[in-house]
């Protein structure tokens, strides 16, 4: 009865080891994810209904065990040795010449390979059935982590089948790590559930695989990377390193990649410098490359020194983690009042730059890493990411913790301040009467993609606001505040650059209203949307006079930029300081759109409701606005017609209680291509 139970038990285990190996060491799925689930299903059923049958290297005993008090300990077979350092050229080509010197070559053949920064694990398996894990320890005694390997997915319980069986005994050195889409993906959910967030994906690997309990391991996304071998007893064994590597990816085991053959220093180097350009795009964090001499007999001559093979050497990257002091705090206010504190630090190099500041972000950031004014903090720069604190060295520090407080009020004008609606940032609701507002709002209105103001950078405008002359964006179109004479008295401007000055402020009265909208700094009102409501209000007064549906119905303005607007739009100071614009004779060309004012549905207003078939809602919408329509977002009274597409809701019920006509997709299909 049992027997054709075990050859089924038997088939469906190697079975799903192979969509394992496809799956996790491969990256190549063989079958879609329901069809390992079905066949693993399947596995576990027989194996309650037959406990006698169950196999230690069943894809079901990934995570076998009970949690362990502390772990054992485990002796190497052979030492886990670690490697020398080369840090530059010079340092590398010494290291080419003593391995040529001694194996009296002209040249030597390197097997060139990333350096996984993640911990050092060895796995043991014995009749292709893994029985053991350590980890490196002290080289010679590791701790053993065989329940938390065994969860490490693409780590086969069992090797592959090759040619012949697989070695009786074979030690496969390597690599735990977690990538760094897995690490952001872990963070971010132990951020949810208020649990600890890792510094960086090392930490995170090493936390998870040094867990008592292997049920928790099994939650963490841990990866294993194969780089060579300990006691094995392949016969015959291969004769070089990347043929031992190949032996190893041929037996089912993950080895991320071949050695790059490289002959001499300067290939190597080579290899050091294009992995270095790349390493951002892997999928996880290396600290550098690992160079070995190929041939296994040219090992064996040049041996060992002391715990490192003479053999093998690492060529490090620029650290990307540096610790450093955290001299102070300053909190800089930003152009729509945002008050962000800023790490002012004691210089250090990191990441191949300089670095003396960091963003903090926010009062909240500041307390999850508890940083604290004249810690020892831990700074990262990674590729061209901006530096970040990652966190407080807490251990350094002397005396108590104490939490950091954020000024109640704005540093610079000394108002009030209020948190945002995200309840993350705090902000200076003095708008533009506070300087430092007033001067970003003037940097950003005079910048080239804005007005253009040709001579007004930041320095310039930074003294017309402090000598009190500019206290809001109209005064500078105003010949009674900034002229000629005036300007000329400014340290270091000449009569040259006054005119010149001039004169870009007089060209910026006829900039296109896209530009003049974007300049004004409206929160939320970028480029594109800028763009958008001058195309649809072609004229600023239209725009003022705007109401929320109106506002909705624009390309891509929702409730928070529309909301924005009318906030901006009702403001007295604002329509004050917009009217002196106008004045000063601030006009920009009006947008004319040529119409077709017999079309049937120029100056209709209409509301698109429901899903349309044949149509995206956005072009509906532009085909619409192009011959003169209103697409508001909201049915009133006003509103000309209703299109109603598939599973219209309540605009329709609206529609139809205020006797506003509705039309369908076909009809409106057939308006929008009408020459009427
Ligand atoms: S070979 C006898 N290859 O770097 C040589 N090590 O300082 C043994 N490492 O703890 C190491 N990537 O865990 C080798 N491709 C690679 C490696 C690598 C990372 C780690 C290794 C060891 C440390 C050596």
């Amino acid at each position: 009865m049992s027997l054709p139970q075990a050859a089924r038990i038997d088939a469906l285990i190697s079975t799903l080891q192979r969509y394992e190996h496809a799956y996790y060491v491969l990256d190549a799925p063989l079958v879609p994810d329901a069809e390992y689930d079905r066949l693993y299903l399947a596995l576990q059923a027989l194996e309650s209904e037959h406990p006698s049958l169950l196999r230690g290297d069943s894809p079901t005993q990934r995570v076998g065990g009970q949690a362990v008090a502390a772990f054992g300990q485990v002796r190497h077979a052979l030492p886990m040795l670690s490697l020398g350092n080369v840090f530059n050229l010079q340092e590398l080509a010494a290291f080419d010449k003593r391995c040529a010197d001694t194996l009296g070559v002209p040249c030597v053949l390197y097997g060139a390979e990333l350096k996984f920064d993640g911990l050092a694990v060895t796995l043991r398996y014995e009749n292709g059935v893994l029985v053991q894990a350590a980890t490196r320890g002290d080289g010679a005694v590791g701790e053993d982590v065989t329940h938390n390997m065994r969860t490490v997915k693409n780590v086969p319980l069992a090797l592959l089948q090759g040619a012949g069986p697989p070695p009786a005994v074979l030690e496969v050195r390597g690599e735990v790590l977690m990538t760094r889409a897995d690490f952001a993906a872990l963070n971010a959910k132990q951020a949810a559930n208020e649990q600890k967030t890792f510094v960086n994906p090392r930490n995170a690997a090493a936390g998870s695989l040094r867990q008592l309990d292997p049920r928790v391991t099994a939650q963490r996304p841990l990866t294993f990377c194969a780089y060579g071998v300990g006691e094995h007893s392949f016969n015959p064994a291969p004769s070089s390193h990347s043929a031992m590597l190949a032996a190893l990816t041929a037996l089912g085991l993950p080895v991320y990649q071949t050695p790059q053959l490289c002959a001499g220093a300067d290939e190597l180097q080579a290899f050091y410098e294009a992995v270095g350009k790349n390493r951002d795009a892997l999928p996880f964090d290396i600290d550098g490359v690992v160079y070995k001499v190929n041939d296994y007999a040219q090992q064996t001559q040049l041996g060992f020194v002391s715990r490192a093979p003479r053999f093998a050497v690492a060529h490090k990257f620029p650290a990307q983690e540096q610790m450093t002091t955290l001299l102070t705090i300053d909190v800089q206010v930003g152009r729509t009042g945002t008050l962000t504190p800023v790490a002012r630090l004691a210089p250090v190099f990191v990441g191949g730059v300089t670095v003396s500041n960091a963003t903090l972000h926010n009062e909240g950031e500041i307390h999850r890493k508890q940083l604290m004014v004249g810690d020892t903090v831990i700074v990262r720069r990674a590729g061209d990411v901006i530096p970040e604190v990652v966190q407080s060295v807490a251990h350094l520090r002397q005396g108590e913790y104490r939490p950091y407080v954020l000024p109640r009020t704005c540093p610079v004008c000394q108002s009030a301040t209020a948190q945002e609606e995200d309840g993350v940032q705090v902000r200076c609701i003095n708008n533009l009467h506070c300087p430092a507002q007033l001067k970003q709002g003037l940097w950003h209105f005079a910048q080239r993609r804005a007005m253009d103001i040709d001579g007004l950078g930041d320095k310039l405008v930074d003294q017309l606001v402090d000598c009190g002359w500019l206290t809001e964006i109209a005064d500078l179109f105003d010949p009674a505040v900034i002229n000629i004479p005036r300007l000329t008295q400014l340290e270091r401007f000449g009569e040259k650059s006054a005119q010149n000055l001039m004169a870009a402020i007089e060209a910026a009265k006829t900039r296109p209203l896209e530009r003049l909208i974007y300049g004004l700094g409206i929160r939320h009102v970028g480029e594109s949307t800028a763009r958008d409501l001058a195309a649809q209000y072609g004229n600023l007064a239209s725009l003022l006079a705007a109401d929320l549906d109106s506002l909705l119905a624009v390309r891509d303005v929702g409730e928070v930029v529309a909301q924005s607007l009318l906030a901006y739009c009702a403001d007295p100071a604002v329509r004050t300081m917009l009217a002196r614009l106008a004045d000063c004779g601030l006009n920009p060309p009006p947008i004319t759109v040529a119409r077709d004012t017999a079309h049937p549905l120029f100056g209709k207003t209409v509301v698109l409701t429901g899903t349309l078939q044949t149509l995206a809602r956005d072009d509906a919408a532009a085909q619409l606005r192009a011959l003169g329509a209103t697409v508001a977002g909201s049915v009133s009274k006003k509103t000309h017609f209703v299109v109603a597409g598939e599973a219209a809701g309540s605009k329709l019920d609206k529609a139809q209680a205020l006797g506003v006509p509705v039309v369908d997709e076909a009809v409106l299909v057939g308006w929008l291509a009408s020459n009427h």
